[in-house]
């Protein structure tokens, strides 16, 4: 997405937990190579979320959304939309953010979504992906960004790379080597992005070249 008036892209990412890709998007924005784009929000479902410390001491303003108990989806969905809205928002970044968004959410910013999953889909979906993996014994795994759809690690995927599982893996070791990866990958999928190099043509994202 390209805005009109050249302006940097403004980005929300939503965590639930750690956030250690909220830190790499944090990093790379400070190194000058996540692009035109500018983080200017981060929004939390668990006001416990490490995530929420690390985005306060890069002086990124912080929401709290919680799902109380009984909340309906479309409800707390809203409650997010609005924070999106407010801020004018123009990409958002999932990044460990551990609740499904609801269809109406999602066609409304249809292309404007990111996530990143800890495999290479669509093979291991799931919120166990690393695990299921591992257990199931391949050889190669890896790391998948892709935008959201109305489905749960659906999307039209926007890049991946391979992560290989060696005999001296353990679960650990893999965890490690499939978050570095990720911490590579979705920096540059957001600069990509911000560039506006990014082309979705039917589940297929084109990455074009651009002077
Ligand atoms: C990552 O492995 C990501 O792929 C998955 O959730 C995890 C979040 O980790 N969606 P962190 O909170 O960014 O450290």
């Amino acid at each position: 997405m390209e805005k009109a008036d050249n302006s940097i892209i403004r980005i929300a990412v939503l965590v639930s937990g750690n956030g250690t890709n909220l830190q790499a998007i944090i990093d790379a924005q400070a190194k000058d190579s996540l692009g035109p784009c500018e983080v200017k929000l981060v929004i939390s479902d668990n006001p416990e979320a490490r995530a929420l410390r690390r985005a306060r001491e890069a002086g990124i303003p912080v929401k709290v959304v919680e799902k109380k108990q009984g909340m309906p989806r479309e409800v707390f969905d809203g409650l997010l939309r609005e924070e999106i809205v407010r801020e004018k928002i123009d990409l958002i970044v999932l990044a460990g953010f551990m609740r499904v968004l609801g269809e109406k959410f999602v066609r409304e910013f249809k292309g404007r979504i990111m996530n990143i999953h800890p495999a290479l889909l669509p093979c291991f979906k799931g919120t166990s992906a690393i695990e299921d993996a591992f257990n199931y014994g391949v050889k190669v795994t890896g790391v998948t960004v892709h935008f959201v759809d109305e489905g749960v690690d659906s999307g039209p995927i926007i890049a991946q790379r391979e992560v290989r599982i060696e005999k001296s893996d353990t679960i650990g070791t893999l965890e490690e080597k499939i978050h570095r990866t990720e911490h590579e990958l979705y920096p540059e999928a957001i600069r990509y992005f911000a560039e506006g190099k990014l082309k979705i043509e039917g589940r297929k994202v084109k990455v074009i070249s651009k002077k």
